[in-house]
């Protein structure tokens, strides 16, 4: 019988822990304990796990020398303190936070793209899952940069509610009906109204006009390519949407393309879903997007005012493809080469 693992998923109650509990089942990922951690909030609430049913522990006095392997599933704020913790009792860590994007220590890992970053490990490490903005982003980026270069990216991405967790689904679900019912609203997650609305900024912004998340995939694409210096874009826009995220996408490009050679190469990668139909009928979208594990792009056009332009749309799982199966994936190369 091939090794088993003790493994912690810590925010297991949350939007994406809940959703790496469910890839490390459906994948068969070889565990041998799963150890489900989130705040005082939630331990002891059982999670279903196959035919076991794991109790919530309490993250505070969690004993992390008892696992080999840590997912963090948790705000920012709560990875900041507590992965240390799991690095300095051995653990390897994967963070699905924006914690430690900019912490050049860390190995930033989007699975199946840069994997090669994991061949240098000789001890445990804290390896980073990038943003789901990212996550989706890159994988349409990576070969067309292979083949074409890529000087250049514009990114307008619309969030869904989901983005902001299991606070911003239900903000949404409670606001819709309580619109839908005459009845007052009071934003809590979200500065303004969500419900039948889009909001053109979330957060607070730096001098440039630009918010944490924004930069964020801006420090992550560059690390992810391997340029500091190359031009990055986003904006950010929240709308109402329960699961997934569509982005409009402009990049540059360094050499010429065909149209038709880009949607080729699109779609020989085995993690894309490319539609050339243009059919609007058939065409993914966000809903119908929710739980699969492929990045979908569609619109695949010469952008009318670059001539080396290319313009597309991404369309993608935030939660899923986004953050949790990209990180169980980069789980299973750390179990076929180091734990
Ligand atoms: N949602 C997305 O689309 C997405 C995509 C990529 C990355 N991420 C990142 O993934 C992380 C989790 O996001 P999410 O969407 O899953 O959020 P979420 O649904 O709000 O879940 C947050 C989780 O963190 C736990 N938690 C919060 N404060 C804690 C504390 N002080 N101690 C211990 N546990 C604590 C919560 O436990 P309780 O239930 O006990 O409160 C819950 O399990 C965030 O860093 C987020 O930026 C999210």
């Amino acid at each position: 019988m091939s090794e088993l693992f003790s493994v912690a998923v810590v925010g297991a109650t949350g939007a994406i822990g809940e959703s790496v509990v469910a890839c490390l089942e459906e994948r068969k990922f070889p565990v041998d304990e799963l150890f489900v951690v989130a705040s005082e909030r939630s331990a002891g609430t059982p999670i279903s796990f196959g035919k076991r049913n794991p109790k919530i522990k309490n993250l505070a006095d969690f004993d992390f020398s008892k696992v080999q392997l840590v997912f963090f599933c948790v705000p920012a704020e709560v990875s900041a303190e507590y992965v240390p913790h799991a690095l300095e009792a051995g653990c390897y860590v994967i963070d699905t936070s924006s914690a430690f994007v900019g912490d050049e220590s860390s190995l930033l890992v989007s699975a199946g793209v840069n994997d090669a970053v994991l061949e240098g490990i000789t001890a445990p490490q804290l390896i980073v899952a990038p943003s789901a903005t990212s996550s989706a982003l890159i994988k349409v980026l990576h070969p067309i940069q292979q083949v074409f270069g890529v000087v250049r990216i514009h990114s307008t991405c619309m969030q869904s509610v989901s983005s902001h967790g299991h606070r911003g689904l239900e903000e949404l679900g409670r606001q819709t009906a309580s619109l839908l019912n005459f009845q007052q609203i009071k934003p809590d997650v979200f500065p303004q109204q969500i419900a039948f609305n889009v909001l053109p900024q979330f957060g607070d912004v730096n001098e440039q006009g630009y918010t944490h998340d924004e930069m964020n995939v801006v420090v992550e694409l560059q690390r992810l390519v391997g340029d500091d210096d190359l031009p990055v874009n986003i904006s950010m826009i929240q709308v109402p949407t329960f699961y997934g995220s569509t982005q409009v996408v402009q990049l540059e490009t360094r050499e010429p393309f065909e149209i038709e050679q880009v949607q080729q190469l699109l779609s020989s990668q085995a993690q894309l879903k490319v539609d050339t139909k243009k059919d609007p009928s058939s065409m993914v979208t966000a809903v119908g997007q929710a739980g699969e594990n492929k990045v979908a792009v569609s619109r695949v056009r010469q952008d009318l005012a670059e001539p080396y332009g290319l313009s597309l749309c991404i369309v993608a799982d935030n939660i899923r493809q986004g953050s949790a199966l990209s990180s169980v994936q980069i789980a299973e190369i750390l179990v076929k080469s180091h734990l």
